[in-house]
């Protein structure tokens, strides 16, 4: 079409150019451009006005034929099912057959997640799940990291290229600890009519780690935080080895603790448990016992941070790794099983 009026040739141009790129085709009715044409119609002389007017209705005219060719092939398109677990555009005949539902089984780390979980409910604690992307400040800051310190450089982990409000990118958080601030923050004012702050979060957590039979870049982990008054690190002790007594099935189960170092506890310890002859390569005394908890009482500034006074209310707080547990249990050799999908191990939890 050719326009007369240079201004509405121009944006003619400009528009049509801008549609073909539009993923909602209809958008470009809300295009500044045009509303400006029509804006000017208004201001126009009379003598100028039908011209004028008859040009933009025409170009008006051409963008909704586009657009309405463009919604007639889409509605022309076989409806996708995004959750089909085939191709959905096979015709009936071609699709191939469904496994019968009766063939799958619960993967062995929902089972044990739900029997960790079960053993922490009747002990008192409530489940939040941790997610998936979060960011700099629940994974350093509101932890205790100062900024550029190199203890957060044990926690390597996956960032996006996008960035949040502040410029930092998002992270594929390292630890399930990220959640410690929200649930401090949001159960604060319990505190305050005598109830406890007892909550226990499985979630997945991610690490830029070299892969190998103790090495997973993707895998869960189980933390758990106390806070009440009067809390010290025997009540850590005894509920870390009531947990794990039960998990294992061993009312006698050896456990030791050893001075560690994280940012957001003070004192921090790392519980060990005695490795089961089983899952010893020698009799030598590092074969004795495995670390499989990091834990401490909760550091004042992390409470502190959250509104909650130190001086008041102390707490204790841990995180595990739900595979190793799990590796213990069942005397799996190698944490990559877990997400290869490879059915002759899956087939042995079913
Ligand atoms: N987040 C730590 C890690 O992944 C584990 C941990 C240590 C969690 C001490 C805690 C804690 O809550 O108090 O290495």
């Amino acid at each position: 079409m050719n326009y007369q009026n240079p201004q509405i040739a121009e944006t003619a141009e400009l528009l049509l150019h801008r549609l073909s790129e539009l993923p909602v085709k209809s958008d470009i009715f809300k295009a500044a451009e045009l509303k400006a044409l029509y804006d000017q119609l208004r201001t126009l002389p009379p003598e100028a006005k039908s011209a004028f007017g008859q040009e933009v209705n025409a170009l008006r005219g051409a963008l909704q034929a586009i657009v309405d060719e463009a919604q007639a092939t889409e509605d022309a398109l076989p409806p996708l099912d995004v959750t089909a677990p085939f191709a959905p555009n096979l015709k009936p005949s071609e699709q191939p057959q469904l496994l019968p539902s009766e063939c799958g089984s619960i993967h062995p780390l929902t089972t044990e997640i739900t029997t960790i979980l079960d053993i922490f409910y009747r002990m008192g604690f409530e489940a939040v799940e941790s997610r998936e992307i979060d960011d700099e400040h629940h994974m350093f800051n509101t932890l205790n990291f100062p900024e550029g310190h190199p203890a957060r450089d044990d926690y390597d982990t996956f960032t996006t290229t996008q960035t949040d409000a502040s410029g930092q990118p998002y992270i594929a958080p390292a630890h399930t600890s990220t959640m410690q601030h929200r649930i401090l923050t949001q159960h604060a004012p319990r505190l305050e009519q005598g109830i406890p702050i007892a909550c226990v979060i499985p979630g997945r957590v991610f690490r830029n780690e070299d892969l190998d039979a103790t090495h997973e870049h993707t895998f869960y982990q189980l933390e758990g935080i106390y806070v009440a008054k009067g809390v010290h690190a025997g009540m850590l002790m005894a509920t870390l080895q009531t947990f794990l007594s039960t998990y294992f099935g061993q009312a006698n189960l050896k456990t030791k603790t050893q001075p560690f170092y994280f940012p957001f506890t003070e004192p921090s310890f790392e519980f060990a448990i005695e490795r089961p002859q089983i899952l010893r390569k020698d009799d030598s005394a590092e074969q004795q016992w495995l670390e499989l908890v990091g834990c401490g009482m909760i550091h004042p500034n992390v409470l502190r941070h959250a509104g909650i006074d130190p001086q008041v209310y102390t707490g204790f707080a841990w995180g595990f790794g739900i595979e190793r547990l799990v590796m213990m249990k069942y005397g799996i050799e190698d944490i990559r099983h877990f997400e290869a999908a490879k059915l002759d191990f899956l087939r042995q939890f079913a």
